[in-house]
């Protein structure tokens, strides 16, 4: 089975962060999401895997290189607009030929991993597995009516949903699904629907399985939810202290900070993560809060926080919560008078005071 993962998309609601980069390359426990994508497909026993990439293309091949370090092969797939799901699996059509394969959207996270999907797929005869999972607001979801684990029936975002099992964008396809697509119209939003190409299968009377979702699943679309999926993968953090604390620190619970980072004269109460290059000092960081490379913080205190590489946060006498920070950031205190807000944002940032 061969893998596809979405990387394309121009991360709207993410910005600032993704006028200058990809939404996929955003950190959460100082690592790319769409690495945790990758690591999962190849988890599940898939390493021939094509990229699909947009507008941030180099962006994403400088992050991931040829798949090696992953232990899997990459192959870069242009999709020429962002013309929606069955868009971007018709954009790969040479690179899957004829052959089954696990399409996975790569801003999404799923802490059961990939396994389970392939293996269900793998061992019936089905034109396509797909994973679900029930939320409280199905709407903004394909949607999936169940008859045991068939599928029977699947609406993309219906204003009136038939059921709470929403697509979580994990799919398995035989090749099948390429004659769906060459069938397809543009939907509502003007994107080709892998929902509509779904729904085209069970038409045609083929069987199309449902898997549901083991632990929890994200989709980073929003600042918030990078926010949570930071909690989330965090939880499952292993302690590594190899970067140098000095004795007047305290630092507790599970830490990593690695090799080349400094902690000084600071408090560090995990699950909290320090990335190399990276200094704090006098400060405090709180639970769940990812520190990246060559970050900087100085007397400040910070929890529940994301902080990109090369941002530096100083002298700020109010503790930072719930904040997600690009690179090359600066937040400082003005010590000077007269006390007042000296700010130089970006187009769509968002400051609460
Ligand atoms: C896409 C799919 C939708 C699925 C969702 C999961 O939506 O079209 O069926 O439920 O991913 O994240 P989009 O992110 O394009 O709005």
């Amino acid at each position: 089975m061969k893998g596809l993962v979405l990387a394309g998309g121009t991360g709207s609601r993410l910005r600032p962060l993704t006028y200058t980069g990809a939404k996929q390359l955003i950190p959460v426990g100082n690592r790319p999401i769409l690495f945790y994508a990758i690591d999962a497909l190849v988890e599940a026993g898939i390493d021939d895997i094509a990229v699909i990439v947009g507008d941030t293309a180099d962006e994403v091949r400088r992050a991931l290189g040829d798949g090696q370090k992953f232990g899997a092969r990459l192959t870069y797939v242009a999709q020429s607009a962002p013309l929606g799901l069955a868009h971007a699996v018709k954009s790969a059509r040479d690179f899957l030929a004829d052959e089954p394969f696990l399409m996975f959207l790569g801003d999404n996270l799923l802490r059961g991993g990939l396994s389970g999907l392939a293996k269900r797929f793998r061992s019936g005869a089905y034109a396509a597995s797909i994973l679900l999972t029930e939320v409280s607001d199905p709407r903004q979801f394909g949607v999936a009516v169940l008859d045991g684990d068939r599928v029977v029936k699947l609406m993309e975002k219906p204003q009136e949903p038939p059921s709470r099992w929403a697509l979580v964008g994990a799919y398995c396809f035989s090749p099948a699904i390429h004659q769906a697509i060459a069938g397809l119209k543009p939907s509502w939003r003007g994107e080709y629907e892998i929902t509509d190409a779904i729904q085209q299968l069970i038409d045609w009377g083929m069987a199309v399985d449902a898997a549901r979702v083991e632990g929890w699943w994200k989709d980073t679309g929003r600042p918030e939810d990078v926010l949570d999926a930071n909690r989330l993968i965090l939880e499952d953090l292993q302690e590594r202290l190899q970067g140098q604390i000095d004795e007047e620190s305290q630092v507790s619970g599970r830490v990593v900070i690695e090799p080349g980072a400094q902690v000084l004269r600071s408090v560090v109460r995990g699950p909290v993560t320090i990335a190399s290059g990276a200094l704090v000092e006098d400060s405090y960081v709180g639970p769940y809060t990812s520190i990246g490379q060559d970050v900087r913080i100085l007397r400040t205190e910070i929890e529940n926080s994301v902080v990109l590489a090369e941002s530096v946060i100083q002298d700020v006498d109010v503790r930072i919560d719930q904040s997600l920070i690009g690179r090359g950031v600066t937040v400082m205190g003005r010590q000077r008078r007269p006390r007042a807000l000296g700010l130089v944002l970006g187009d769509q940032s968002r400051v609460e005071l």
